[in-house]
């Protein structure tokens, strides 16, 4: 869930300051972007130039960074920069600031300015911990919506032992990732989608096939994964390299091996497209060794394949979500009108080879959707991944 997130990372003077290196790293490793402020007490403890090396990007602690050319840090700029903000370690100075709104210095400003879900991780002495006013200004950071992820038990700085140790750089990252999980929308939605081509053999060495790179699929199931739901991506014999990280994977080859692992999983699904290119006919027979041109141009007969849509159409629970594709080359918008019908569809997802850059293989599409309510969407052209973003946006409200 932190891939391409913006993170602001605030760390303040406390000797856990030296875990924020390895906060940076895993962030970063998640794939996040991440920006860290130091209060000038963290400064102490850890140096900019380490955090700027994991970051990959300039530390920021002060207002005014070079005197001399009066160049000062826009700290509206940072706050509206971060799509959430972790400050880690919290001190028990930096919470009572950050519940009376005393802004006396950089991070102070960048967190009264950020208008994204903030998360702190405190760190101190066990008896300060335990101390009431550091349990009553927690209680007003989590009534302003600020989510804590709690100090644990352990050897403290002071020698003493007890609670107040910040919580580990992994069980930081795991608690926001598992909260910002739940909150995506598509949290608890289960997806299946088929896509790619399907490969019919004729003997040994060679197949009926088409074009399909099994981009449009995986663009949704990435996009679907990326809204925090639970994704199945069936794909047919593409040679594309993807990154299936997220989601899981069945591959197929024919169009009945892809029949029979859509109609495996159908079931609990809350949401199944079909976007694959299946080919309607296979050789009724398939020759267990290479033709030879020897014996004259053969004969190759062809009997039709399961539409894969329509029988899933046929069984479509009444809350279920069912998207078909539809691939024209003339009169589209008449035959993917008809498609919804005959297929019992929520929505077709129409493009056409009229529309350059559209279609096979490409890294973008142009695609046009039709819906129950007999109204027609259009998202221009764009990639692949983009086009997949809006479309979830759309299927959300079918
Ligand atoms: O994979 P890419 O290179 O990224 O290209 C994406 C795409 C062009 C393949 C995709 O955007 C697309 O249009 N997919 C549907 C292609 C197609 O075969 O359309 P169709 O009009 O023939 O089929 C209509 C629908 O019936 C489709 O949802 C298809 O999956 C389904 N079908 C078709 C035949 C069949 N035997 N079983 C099916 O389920």
């Amino acid at each position: 869930m932190l891939r391409g997130k913006k993170v602001l990372l605030g760390v303040t003077g406390s000797i856990a300051a030296y875990k924020s290196a390895f906060l940076t790293r895993l962030l970063i490793t998640a794939g996040a972007e991440v920006k860290v402020v130091l209060t000038p007490a963290a400064s102490d403890f850890v140096t900019p130039l380490t955090l700027s090396t994991l970051s990959k990007n300039p530390v920021y602690s002060k207002y005014i960074e070079n005197e001399e050319e009066g160049t000062w840090t826009n700290h509206v700029d940072l706050g509206l920069w971060a799509d959430l903000m972790i400050i880690a370690p919290a001190t028990s100075n930096t919470l009572s600031k950050m519940a009376s709104g005393e802004c006396d210095n950089l991070l102070m400003g960048v967190y009264m300015s950020a208008k994204c879900p903030v998360y702190f991780a405190p760190a101190m002495d066990l008896d300060m911990y335990a101390h009431p006013t550091t349990k009553a200004n927690i209680e007003k950071l989590q009534s302003f919506g600020n989510k804590m992820i709690a100090a644990t038990s352990g050897e403290l700085a002071s020698g003493l032992v007890g609670e107040g140790r910040m919580a580990e750089p992994e069980d930081i990252v795991a608690f926001i990732e598992k909260d910002l999980l739940q909150a995506a929308p598509l949290y608890g939605k289960r997806v299946l989608i088929n896509g790619g081509p399907t490969y019919e053999p004729i003997d040994s060495v060679r197949f009926i096939g088409n074009h399909s790179s099994g981009k449009m699929a995986h663009s949704l199931a990435k996009a679907a994964t990326d809204l925090g739901a639970e994704v199945t991506l069936v794909l047919g014999p593409t040679q594309v390299t993807f990154d299936f990280s997220g989601f899981q994977v069945v591959r197929v080859t024919t169009a009945q091996e892809m029949y029979e692992a859509m109609h495996q999983r159908r079931e609990g699904a809350d949401y199944i497209i079909c976007s694959a290119a299946v080919s309607d006919f296979r050789p009724k027979v398939m020759v267990n060794k290479k033709i030879k041109k020897d014996q004259g141009v053969p004969t190759i007969e062809l009997v039709e394949n399961p539409d894969i849509l329509s029988s899933l159409g046929q069984v479509k629970a009444e809350d279920q979500i069912l998207i078909g594709f539809a691939l024209e080359t003339e009169n589209e918008k008449e035959y993917a009108r008809k498609k919804l019908e005959a297929k019992n569809l929520n929505a077709v997802v129409m493009n056409t080879l009229r529309d350059s850059g559209a279609g096979f293989g490409h890294d973008t599409n142009k695609v046009y959707v039709y819906t129950r309510d007999e109204q027609w969407t259009e998202f221009d052209l764009n990639s692949k991944e983009v086009i997949a973003q809006n479309l979830w946006k759309l299927f959300k409200t079918l």
